[in-house]
């Protein structure tokens, strides 16, 4: 069986080992030890209830009062089917909840898994802030193909807009 808890400092390691398999192979956006640290309190781990080994991760990335993120979701390629993708999702929405977030957002190329956790596909112009955030660093900026998707109303003000964001922005035809 397959529990979810918050992360603490001690399993950046596992969630590192964990995300970078897939981080190489282009499927998630990898991230240093560093800044998983920094950001470790975001992070929910799946964990196998029997040994207790970390088998998957996912983060709840908080943009404003009304807009938060699921990043990073991942599961240790010998646990999937196990229903740890599900339950770090879950677990991740509870916290979007326990915060009165009222909009998740998450980017993918398995838009399939996330409409089965009750996610629809949105329009990426409404959602400003990831691309400021991190697309303008990724090396697939102008030939992006993951899908933006949402769970509950967009909000009309995510916060302010940096004018950095207005070129990548352009080229992205937003
Ligand atoms: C996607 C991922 C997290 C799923 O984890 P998992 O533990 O195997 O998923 P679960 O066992 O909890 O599956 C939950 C449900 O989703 C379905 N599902 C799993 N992977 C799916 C996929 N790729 N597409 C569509 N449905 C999928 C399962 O069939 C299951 O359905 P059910 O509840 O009706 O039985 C895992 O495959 C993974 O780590 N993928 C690589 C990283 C990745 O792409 N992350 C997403 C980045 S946005």
């Amino acid at each position: 069986m397959v529990r979810t808890r918050n992360a603490v400092l001690p399993d950046v390691e596992h969630i590192h080992a964990i995300i970078q398999p897939y981080a190489q192979k282009g499927t998630l956006l990898p991230r240093t030890l560093a800044e998983l640290c920094e950001n470790v309190r975001d992070f929910v781990v799946a964990e196998n209830e029997e040994n207790g080994k970390i088998i998957g991760c996912g983060a709840l990335h908080l943009y404003g009062q009304h807009l938060a993120e699921i990043r990073s979701i991942a599961v240790d390629p010998a646990a999937k089917g196990l229903g740890a993708g599900r339950k770090l999702v879950e677990a991740l929405l509870e916290e979007a909840e326990r915060h009165h977030v009222t909009c998740v957002c998450l980017f993918t190329r398995i838009p399939d898994f996330f409409g089965h956790m009750g996610f629809s596909t949105a329009s990426r112009q409404e959602l400003p802030d990831k691309i400021y955030k991190d697309c303008v660093h990724c090396p697939n900026l102008f030939a992006c193909d993951e899908v933006a998707m949402v769970r509950g109303a967009i909000p009309q003000h995510t916060g302010p807009r940096d004018p950095q964001i207005l070129i990548p922005l352009v080229r992205l035809g937003a």
